[in-house]
């Protein structure tokens, strides 16, 4: 009996150690050894058959056996469960180190930086900012500007109409009927006034049915030709560079009176000639001249007491010229990959 139970408690403690490796087998050992039906229990079954002096012997040893096996299993148990805890962790675990996702910000569209930059040289140089309806009438996207209605300029700038009285505006040259009205020959001007003007283009490369301009309107007591010319070509240099020369040619407009179109020595070559500025130098990037006299009558002004200067430019020409761009649609066509470079 004593054998059977040394033995008995050498094949438990070997289970315990070696075939129980998770909970549920550490469970089917204890059930084998010490359940009602184990191996235990079935020698203390057997003790009725021994002598009164052996019994209480052997019940000693029996529950001795019994109480190292249930304290195998207790400490199996515990290891067992920090094991089992500690693989949890491991499938579970964050990897803290890990950079976190970007989330990308927006930022100006190169159109509205090269037009912030427009605005602030002029604003620097005492300008402010009007603006005026892009639904406009036909007075003052025409006729205030000189052009009445059977006028052959208006085809230059053929247009889509509302009604026959009302319009997308060509340019934003009305604006400067509309401020001199407002400011009914009070006081003197000097304002630019950006926005967006329509005209019936195809779009290609070089054109689209929308685009930007910016206005400039000075008026006041004496103003002349070499202000004008004066001020472009400062604007000119801050815009493009210090090395950068302006050149006026002849032009025609009906609302300013003498016109000249204005041309930049090349961004690219500094006029020496490429494929840019097609071999000239120069580059037209806007159209100016001194304010007709009878665009002065028409607005409220006095043109025997003030003179002034207008001038127009487009942004997008700006900006292609400023950002070496070739193709005028990458600037509406709203390509990330495009936008992403600014
Ligand atoms: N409005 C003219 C155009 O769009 C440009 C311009 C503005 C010319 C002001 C002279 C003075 O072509």
């Amino acid at each position: 009996m004593e054998q059977k139970i040394k033995e008995l408690r050498k094949r438990a403690g070997d289970a315990i150690k070696n075939s129980a490796s998770n909970l549920k087998e550490l469970d089917e050992v204890r059930v084998k050894f010490l359940g009602k039906k184990g191996e235990l229990t079935g020698l203390l079954r057997g003790m009725s058959q021994l002598s009164a002096e052996e019994r209480p012997k052997i019940g000693k040893i029996v529950n001795e056996a019994r109480a190292e096996i249930e304290q195998l299993i207790a400490e199996k148990n515990s290891q067992l469960k920090a094991a089992e805890l500690q693989k949890k962790l491991a499938s579970e675990k964050i990897d803290v180190t890990l950079p976190g996702r970007k989330v990308h910000d927006g930022h100006l569209h190169p159109l509205t930086l090269t037009l912030n930059r427009v605005k602030e040289i002029f604003m620097s140089m005492g300008y402010s900012v009007e603006e005026g309806p892009e639904v406009e009438t036909d007075y003052y996207n025409f006729e205030a500007l000189n052009l009445p209605k059977d006028h052959p300029a208006r085809d230059m700038q053929d247009s889509f109409y509302i009604t026959e009285e009302i319009l997308l505006r060509t340019q934003t040259s009305p604006v400067q009927a509309r401020t001199m009205e407002r400011h009914k020959n009070s006081e003197p001007i000097r304002i630019i006034a950006p926005g967006r003007v329509y005209r019936r283009d195809d779009y290609d490369a070089s054109h689209s049915p929308m685009f930007t301009q910016v206005e400039g309107l000075v008026i006041d007591k004496g103003i002349s030709f070499a202000d004008l010319k004066g001020t472009l070509e400062d604007f000119s240099k801050k815009i493009f560079g210090e090395k950068t020369k302006i050149r006026l040619r002849p032009s025609f407009f009906p609302f300013t009176e003498p016109s000249a179109e204005v041309d930049v020595s090349c961004v690219m070559c500094h006029g020496e000639g490429c494929k840019v500025c097609q071999g000239t130098g120069w580059l037209e990037i806007l159209g100016a001249g001194m304010v007709h006299p009878d665009v002065l009558k028409m607005s409220g002004y006095d043109p025997e007491k003030v003179s002034g200067f207008a001038f127009g430019m487009g942004i997008e020409r700006i900006a292609m010229l400023s950002y070496g761009l070739d193709d005028m649609r990458l600037l509406y066509d709203n390509d990330v990959r495009f936008l992403k470079q600014f």
